[in-house]
């Protein structure tokens, strides 16, 4: 047994713990002068601990927590977020004493710059699913004047006739809603029990192969060994099974038309290099941008296309229902902020801007609609940091907000001076950032700022002065 140890400096193992954990930490003495400072803390000064000991703490954190322990005597527990520079951290710090005796404060934190980051990430995220879901049912898509009641009738009828349901097909530029209405018909026919409540909806899009060969097994699956290499798999059709396969962009099928004419016909598959038939049930709804009577098999069309569904493009629509579109996104939008930061969120828009993103050529569709209008009130909306705290926004979005190439288009004079329905500029001039900067001396919080400067007549919101106080009080 080895017998022959050194002593350990066990002060030395202290601090090489203390540089490896991922936890800022500082120990002053009574005057608030560093006395250990470790890596984490160092690097978040951009320094080096030699060059920190020995100074004041307030030299490098000039709102340390530390200073108030040292005064109190007391701990102080992070809850508040604290800052230097852009960095955010949590903090918790405790007075030293033994015997009573008081030596000093220490203080741990932690950032939370990355765990900001990241819940702002999945918030922003969590949006983007709530902007882009499609509706649920035929009722809440907009059908101003029924323009879609033509669609929706043969779409019930091809998924719910009392003679069973039939393969059909959707055509429409892009973004008029063709993924949207398979869905639609997949929800209809789950809801009158065509279909099982867990039947699967499986979507290919056949333009995504490149190679015909992967292509027909992914398909129709593959059994081991029928091409080099080739796994024994389930293919999609298999996999759905008792429910809706959507071939989306029908009209790149060349390669395998017969392939599906034949499991169309018999009702059965054949996996490719396999011997076996395998009954498979499923309801094919085919789209396509193009008329699919001039690309597909005579056989093959015929077979899909008892129930033909076009969807007329947005050029096609009336400006009564271009209006409907335009409420039903915005209105989506507001929902979806309520939903992600439990805001109740208005949003407005000048008559220009307005008319603007109406009158605009958008040639993919609803889908470029609905993207433009996300667009143009992102860029109009408040960054989430400066909205907290807060349960109500009214925002406006202006022809400035509208992306640039939308932004070329002609409006009339008379739509853009009709100014009296906007609102009044709510810009922080000179004078106003002169009130605002007297009210921070007398130690006002952005709230109340923004109470008293709405009171004298400038109607500047409690996150517009936040911001400012960020941007220039740091
Ligand atoms: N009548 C409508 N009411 C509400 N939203 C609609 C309507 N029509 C289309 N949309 C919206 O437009 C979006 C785009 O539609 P969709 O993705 O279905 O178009 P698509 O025809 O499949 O386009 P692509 O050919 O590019 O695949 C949908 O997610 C939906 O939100
Ligand atoms: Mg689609």
């Amino acid at each position: 047994m080895d017998t022959d140890h050194k002593p350990v400096d066990e002060l030395e193992i202290f601090k090489k713990i203390l540089n490896r954990t991922d936890e800022g930490v500082n120990v002053v003495d009574k005057n608030g002068v560093l006395i250990y400072v470790n890596r984490v803390s160092a690097e978040y000064c951009n320094s080096r601990p030699a060059e920190m000991v020995g100074r004041q703490i307030e030299d490098f954190y000039p709102n340390a927590v530390l200073l108030n322990v040292i005064r109190t005597k007391k701990a102080v527990l992070g809850e508040k977020i604290h800052f230097v520079g852009k960095k955010k951290y949590v903090c918790s710090s405790f007075p030293i004493e033994f015997g009573g005796k008081f030596y000093g404060a220490y203080s741990v934190f932690r950032d939370v710059q990355e765990i900001e980051d990241l819940n702002r990430r999945v918030r922003y995220l969590e949006m983007q699913v709530s902007l882009t879901k499609p509706e649920k049912d035929m009722d809440s898509v907009v059908n101003y004047g029924g323009t879609l009641n033509e669609v929706f009738n043969k779409a019930k009828r091809a998924v719910g006739s009392i003679g069973g349901p039939r393969h059909s097909i959707i055509t429409g530029e892009s973004g008029t809603g063709k993924t949207m209405l398979a869905n639609l018909m997949y929800n209809y026919a789950k809801k009158i029990g065509v279909i099982a409540e867990n039947a699967p909806f499986i979507e290919i899009n056949c333009a995504q192969f490149t190679n015909p060969d992967i292509a027909a097994m992914e398909i129709f699956g593959s059994e081991e060994g029928a091409y080099t290499g080739s796994k024994k798999k389930q293919g999609l059709f298999e996999q759905a099974h008792g429910g809706i396969l959507f071939l989306d962009e029908a009209h790149t099928l060349e390669n395998y038309q017969n392939l599906l004419l034949k499991a169309i016909e018999s009702g059965k598959i054949r996996r490719i290099g396999g011997g076996k038939d395998i009954s498979i049930n499923v309801i094919i709804i085919a789209a396509s941008t193009r008329d699919l009577k001039d690309v597909l098999l005579p056989e093959l069309y015929q077979r899909l296309a008892q129930y033909e569904m076009y969807l007329p493009s947005l050029r096609e629509r009336s400006r009564e229902e271009k209006e409907l579109l335009f409420s039903h996104f915005v209105k989506k939008y507001e929902q979806a902020v309520m939903e992600a930061h439990n805001i109740s969120y208005h949003v407005k828009f000048t008559p220009e801007a307005r008319e603007m993103l109406l009158r605009a050529v958008y040639p993919r569709n609803v889908r470029q609609f609905r993207d433009v209008i996300n667009y143009s009130i992102d860029s109009s909306s408040p960054l989430i940091e400066d909205i907290a705290g807060q349960n109500e926004i009214v925002n406006t979005v202006t022809a400035k907000d509208i992306p640039f190439d939308i932004a070329e288009i002609e409006i009339p004079d008379e739509i853009k001076t009709k100014k009296e329905s906007q609102p009044k500029e709510e810009k922080i001039t000179p004078a106003v950032e002169k009130l605002i900067d007297k009210m921070i001396n007398e130690g006002k919080g952005p709230r109340k700022i923004s109470n008293e400067l709405k009171s004298m007549g400038y109607p500047i919101e409690y996150y517009k002065v936040a911001y400012y106080i960020k941007i220039n009080k740091k």
